[in-house]
């Protein structure tokens, strides 16, 4: 039983993170004076990408308080958990910056330059990377 909760825990992060690197990739084409007769279709694809990305939030979510209901608590209390929950944290903060920033966008203000969601479409990676070696490789 466990295992197949970590598996669907697996799959849905992967949705989520689908989302999380390719909308701020919108946001970039999006940002560019020159795109302007897409700016409409940007909308549309940005919208329905960041309601599947947050079903694959809630879901990755559901799974892994499932996995620690079954642990009893055990998983709470270890140290790679901490250092994976505070990640998660600022994952959520990115996800909803993502969703601010598409309200923007849908009301014609933007606030960044292409450039600007560049750097910023690198940060989803570098929290994927830190939040599998905690989980998978459980340093500490
Ligand atoms: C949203 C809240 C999350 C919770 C509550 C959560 C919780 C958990 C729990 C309890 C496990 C089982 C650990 C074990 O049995 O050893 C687990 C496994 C895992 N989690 Fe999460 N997790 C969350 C989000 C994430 C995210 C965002 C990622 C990736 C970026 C992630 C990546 C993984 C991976 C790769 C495993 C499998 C590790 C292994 O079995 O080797 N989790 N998670």
């Amino acid at each position: 039983m466990y295992e197949w909760i970590r598996a669907f825990h697996i799959i849905f992060l992967v949705t989520w993170f689908a989302g999380l690197f390719y909308l701020p990739r919108l946001y970039v084409y999006h940002a560019m004076p020159e795109n302007h007769s897409s700016f409409e279709l940007f909308k549309v694809m940005e919208r329905r990408l960041f309601g599947i990305m947050t079903i694959g939030a809630v879901l990755t979510a559901v799974f892994g308080i499932w996995m620690i209901i079954l642990s009893e608590g055990v998983i709470l209390q270890m140290g790679w958990f901490h250092a994976k929950a505070l990640l998660i944290l600022f994952l959520i903060a990115y996800h909803y910056f993502c969703w601010k920033i598409m309200l923007n966008f849908r009301s014609g203000e933007n606030q960044h330059s292409h450039k600007w969601y560049r750097y910023f479409n690198e940060i989803p990676g570098v929290l994927l990377i830190l939040i599998v070696i905690f989980a998978a490789v459980k340093p500490f």
